[in-house]
Formats: C-alpha cells, sequence, structure tokens
C-alpha cells in the first residue's frame, strides 16, 4: 500500500505535535491535557510506563490525541530514542515543555547541603533538560513557529533569592534553585541563538502549586500552576523569547523582579 495515505495519517501530520517531559502527573499532566484541549498531539514523556500508560489513558477518555512516550531524564539512551521516534513518527516537533523536575529532601543551604544531593538535583533539572533540549532541537527546527517553555520557578530568580522580604526568602536550596538559575540562563541563550528563527523560547514560573513535589502544600491548583506554560507554549508569532513569566499574581503578567526580563526579541 505504498502512497497511500490515511485520513488519520493526514491529520496526524497536519496536526501540531507537543512533548511534555515528565508528564505523568502534576503540573506536567494538566499541561498536557490542556495542549490536547488545544487541539495538538500531545506525546506525554514518562519515565515510568506504567504511569505514563494510565495517565495517557484518562487523557484520551476525555477525548483528546496522546501518547506515551518513554522518557526517563537519567537515561540518555530513552532521550535519543524519543527525538528518534518522534523523527520517524512525526518528522518535526511543535512545543517542546521540558517539566520533568526534582526537589531532593538532602537539599539545603549552600554551607552545607548534601553534595551528591545537589550534583543529583541539577542532573535532572539542568543537564538532562539540556539534553533534551538539543536532541529535540532539530525536529522544533523543521516546526514553521517552534516553542520551548522551560518550566523553572520563582526559587530560580537572582532578585528574588536577594530578597530576604521575598515570601519564599527562606528557601535556600542551592541544588534545586541553583539547578532552575541555570535552566534560565539557558533560556536566555538558547533565546539569543535562536533569535533569526520563529522559535521562541521561555522560562514559565508556575507558582506554589498543590503536587507531589511539595507535598500538596501549595496553594494553587495544577490548573492555575499550568496556566503560564500553556499560554508559553501556544504564544503567537510576535510573542516575546528568552522571558521568564508568570501569572495569578497581581504583580503583572511579566516578572519584572525576575532578573532576566531579556530583550532577546
Ligand atoms: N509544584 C510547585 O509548586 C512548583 C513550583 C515551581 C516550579 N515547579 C516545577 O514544575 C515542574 C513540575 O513539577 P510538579 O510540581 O508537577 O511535580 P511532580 O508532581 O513531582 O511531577 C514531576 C514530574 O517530573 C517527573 N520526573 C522527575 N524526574 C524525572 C526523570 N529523571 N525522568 C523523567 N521524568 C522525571 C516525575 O516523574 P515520576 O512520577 O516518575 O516521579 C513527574 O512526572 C518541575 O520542574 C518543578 O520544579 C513546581
Amino acid at each position: 500500500m505504498t502512497g497511500v495515505t490515511t485520513m488519520s495519517e493526514t491529520s496526524t501530520k497536519t496536526r501540531k505535535v507537543a512533548l511534555v517531559t515528565g508528564g505523568n502527573k502534576g503540573i506536567g499532566f494538566e499541561v498536557g491535557r490542556q495542549l490536547g484541549k488545544a487541539g495538538m498531539v500531545v506525546l506525554l514523556g514518562a519515565r515510568n510506563q506504567g504511569l505514563g500508560d494510565a495517565a495517557v489513558a484518562k487523557l484520551r477518555h476525555e477525548g483528546f490525541e496522546v501518547r506515551f512516550i518513554l522518557l526517563d531524564l537519567s537515561n540518555r539512551e530513552t532521550i535519543a530514542n524519543a527525538a528518534k521516534l518522534i523523527a520517524s513518527e512525526y518528522g518535526h516537533l511543535d512545543v517542546l515543555v521540558n517539566n520533568a523536575g526534582i526537589a531532593d529532601p538532602s537539599d539545603g543551604p549552600p554551607s552545607g547541603a548534601d553534595i551528591k544531593c545537589v550534583r543529583r538535583v541539577f542532573e535532572t533539572n539542568f543537564f538532562a533538560t539540556l539534553e533534551v533540549t538539543q536532541a529535540m532541537l532539530p525536529l522544533i527546527r523543521k516546526s514553521e513557529a517552534g516553542r520551548i517553555v522551560n518550566v523553572s520557578s520563582g526559587l530560580g530568580s537572582l532578585t528574588y533569592n536577594g530578597d530576604p522580604k521575598w515570601e519564599f526568602a527562606a528557601i535556600k536550596r542551592i541544588g534545586y534553585n541553583g539547578s532552575k538559575a541555570a535552566l534560565n540562563m539557558m533560556t536566555v541563550q538558547l533565546a539569543f541563538e535562536l533569535r533569526e528563527t520563529p522559535i521562541k523560547v521561555n522560562s514559565a514560573n508556575p507558582g506554589f502549586t498543590a503536587t507531589d513535589l511539595n507535598q500538596h502544600r501549595g496553594t494553587q491548583t495544577v490548573e492555575e500552576g499550568a496556566e503560564e506554560t500553556v499560554r508559553l507554549a501556544l504564544l503567537p508569532s510576535d510573542g516575546p523569547t528568552g522571558g521568564f513569566f508568570r501569572t495569578h499574581r497581581p504583580e503583572s503578567l511579566v516578572d519584572q523582579r525576575s532578573g532576566f526580563q531579556s530583550n532577546v526579541q
């Protein structure tokens, strides 16, 4: 049957494709749901097949086109294989949401945090996230309007960390906060590199959201926590790049105090 294109193949080829890392729960799962609602084909990345399949089943039940993709940020082979699969099945990637992230109880202030823990947190939140981005970039370049959203945190803001009056000033975890600051640097530098392309790269600050990451102590719902990431994933062509954004705060849509309201456009 060579040369025959079925209806479903046509629709898959013309629909936008999004990859969400750590998509099996929390903010990533909600981002997947909302991108599905926006009409995208959603590839839910997860390191555990069972958890990934269960999450995919829930979103399919809601009527969205969602597929599990094995993506363990601690396993380079899964990153390379995911890129190969997306290349062969879709040929491009429109949206990459770098959402997977960890916190660690052995993390702490720079004077005493367990160094192995700091490395572990950086490994997932920064190094592996950079690796996923590098692996997916050739596919994102094939999109007409690629979007990369790095799910960062207010804890990654140098300005907030330096403000003793900031509401979360007491949370000084060099591994977590440092890895998110490094992620923000990646956003700014990659946006600069890609400034002559249609690709937009931004960081989202979800705000304090009730998920497993904080034993559900967060004060926002996952819908609220996902909102900014989804907005950045769906930015129009005149939208910003190289910035750090947050909604659900009275101060503004744009986090002016984040330390990198960059001018890359
Ligand atoms: N919740 C907040 O208040 C808050 C605030 C600011 C920023 N954030 C950021 O938001 C993002 C999502 O966090 P969340 O609150 O939704 O936490 P969560 O519910 O704990 O979800 C984290 C997700 O990341 C996945 N993950 C962790 N390590 C991974 C690895 N090595 N490979 C693949 N997937 C991995 C987890 O998979 P498993 O289920 O297999 O563990 C899970 O799917 C994180 O980057 C976090 O730093 C959260």
